[in-house]
């Protein structure tokens, strides 16, 4: 059937400058991680994003190696962007990322110049489009010049092949020093992509102070620590969830739920239910309270999740009160 989007779209999201940039992204965008490989159901992806769109989400996150296999969460998405959402590109902010594992021999992982440039060439290919708007460095690359890493974003944004360029999972003191070569440039460093959740405090620890005072974006990943921090695990593992899923490439594996882990979810989920809100909806909640970030990630397996996730935006203000019992939970 021929997708005609929700006129109502934009009515219900919020949008947030990305840092000190021109460009807005709504306050929840959909990451394609996981659920649309060529493993998974054309129909159940195409379902997501066809009511992320109808939701106002309009930023989509790829990046070369997402699937099973790698690259074919691209190739999903390229699908469905030219049979759904062609007319509506300019509506879109589309993202993707080079800096892991993608082809064999030395030139398809890390950091250099050769890699990140062919890189995006494959990935534009496999999502049919002319550009990118924001292209990534996916991780560190301790082996590579920073200065011909970022130059390999500068030279991509001159290229017209991305507007915008990211790092991500970049520490504090390395993104001080990359924000810095791509000031000189002339290519600003636009966002940061982190792993950010209230399991995985890292960022606080610097990299957001560093984010705020250099006006650059942060868009932070696995908010819900891939399902965790959801009431889906509070009675055993259900049939069909990530734990059970074995797709590797860093998918939470069944060991990542500790009893420990549970006893937190189940405190964290009676502060959420006070609050109104499901525990999924808090988990978001907590991250948007910081006005350093501009969006959060979530990744879904079903289209109910993003009906249900957004809903985190009805209430994204702590009391002093909660946000105490949450860091007592959480310590
Ligand atoms: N830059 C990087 O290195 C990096 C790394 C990882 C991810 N990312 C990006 O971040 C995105 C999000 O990461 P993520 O998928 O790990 O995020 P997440 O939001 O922490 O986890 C997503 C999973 O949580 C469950 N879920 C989502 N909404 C739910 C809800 N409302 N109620 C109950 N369960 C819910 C689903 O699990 P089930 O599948 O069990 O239903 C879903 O697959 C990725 O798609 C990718 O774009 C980037």
């Amino acid at each position: 059937m021929v997708y005609t989007p929700n006129s109502a779209r934009y009515k219900n999201m919020h949008y947030r400058r990305c840092g000190k940039s021109g460009l807005m992204l709504p306050a929840v965008s959909l990451g394609l991680w996981h659920n649309f490989g060529a493993i998974d159901n054309l129909e159940n992806a195409r379902a997501i994003l066809r009511l992320a769109f109808d939701s106002g989400i309009t930023h989509f996150d790829l990046a070369n190696n997402y699937g099973p296999p790698a690259g074919s969460a691209e190739e999903t998405f390229g699908k469905i962007f030219k049979d759904d959402f062609t007319s509506y590109r300019d509506e879109m902010v589309i993202s993707t990322k080079a800096g892991w594992g993608m082809w064999e021999g030395p030139y398809g992982d890390w950091g250099s110049k050769k890699y990140l440039v062919a890189s995006l060439d494959q990935s534009l290919k496999r999502m049919g489009l002319d550009y990118v708007d924001i292209f990534y460095h996916h991780r560190p690359d301790p082996h590579t010049p920073l200065e011909e890493t970022m130059g390999a974003l500068d030279l991509i944004v001159r290229q017209g092949k991305a507007l915008y360029v990211g790092i991500s999972s970049y520490s504090a003191s390395e993104t001080e020093a990359a924000i810095a070569v791509l000031k000189q440039l002339g290519t600003p460093c636009l966002i940061h992509q982190p792993k950010y959740s209230m399991f995985d405090r890292w960022v606080e620890g610097g990299l957001l102070d560093v984010l705020g005072s250099n006006g650059v974006g942060c868009i932070p990943f696995s908010p819900l620590a891939q399902g965790l921090l959801t009431n889906k695990y509070l009675k055993g593992i259900p049939e069909g969830s990530r734990a059970l899923s074995h797709r590797g490439n860093g998918a939470m594996e069944e060991d990542a739920i500790t009893d420990e882990k549970i006893a937190k979810v189940t405190k964290l989920n009676d502060i959420a239910l006070m609050r109104g809100q499901n525990l999924a909806q808090m988990a978001l909640a907590w991250i948007l309270k910081d006005d350093r970030v501009t969006s959060v990630l979530i990744g879904v397996s079903k289209p109910e999740q993003v009906t249900d996730s957004i809903k985190c935006l009805e209430n994204i203000t702590f009391s002093t009160d909660e946000l105490k019992l949450i860091n007592d939970i959480l310590r």
